[in-house]
């Protein structure tokens, strides 16, 4: 199983993904990161991993169509089989996500279809929620949006910062994105009617 990771910032996910492969968790192959952000620290996380990293600048390219299809080009140059979206701050095209229909897995932290987009954490302790957690899913047409695969919540507890909550949310993520990749790669995923069963 060939993987392909997008991100555009930190990379704590694409740190989590690598360090379960390293230790046999999954068992597949990182082929290429691929990144929007000249500057993303994920670049020097692959770069440590002797992980191929490739900058793709939206700035050379006239349209988002063009963009993505430069992404798909890389993709398919290296026979990839799974692409996922770790904190890729970009919207895919229709083109994109009908290429790997049912092959793209993003992770989002919030209750989808709660709290879709950007500052999900920060809105969801604004709001009041009691909970909150963390949704790993295929990605369909739509932002944030698509299948459902592990869906975990959180209690956002009285006295709660940004900060603890944001602490709590990203342990849980580098748990979960990691079993949701191995579910993948192990075939156990199967999507029907639009819902994931798990095998
Ligand atoms: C993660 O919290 C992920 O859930 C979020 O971006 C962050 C990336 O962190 N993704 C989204 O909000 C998708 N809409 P990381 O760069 O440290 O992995």
């Amino acid at each position: 199983m060939n993987i392909a990771i997008l991100a555009s910032g930190n990379g704590s996910n694409f740190e989590a993904i690598v360090k379960a492969l390293k230790r046999g968790y999954i068992k597949a192959s990182i082929k290429v990161l691929i990144t929007d952000k000249k500057n993303a620290f994920v670049r020097k996380r692959a770069q440590k991993n002797k992980i191929k990293d490739v900058f793709v600048d939206s700035k050379r390219f006239k349209s988002r169509s063009e963009f993505d299809n430069e992404i798909i080009r890389i993709l398919k140059k290296e026979k990839i089989d799974l692409v996922v979206l770790a904190g890729f701050m970009r919207i895919l095209s229709e083109s994109f996500v009908k290429t790997f229909r049912d092959r793209i897995l993003n992770i989002h932290p919030a209750l989808l279809p709660a709290f879709r987009g950007e500052s999900s954490i920060k809105r969801a302790l604004e709001y009041g929620c009691k909970v909150t957690g963390v949704t790993v899913h295929f990605i369909d047409e739509k932002v944030d949006n698509g299948p459902v695969i592990l869906q975990v919540a959180i209690k956002i507890k009285k006295g709660e910062t940004l900060a603890s909550l944001e602490k709590k949310m990203h342990a849980l993520e580098h748990k979960l994105y990691p079993l949701a990749v191995k579910l993948f790669c192990e075939k156990r995923l199967k999507i029907k009617n639009r819902h994931v069963e798990i095998k």
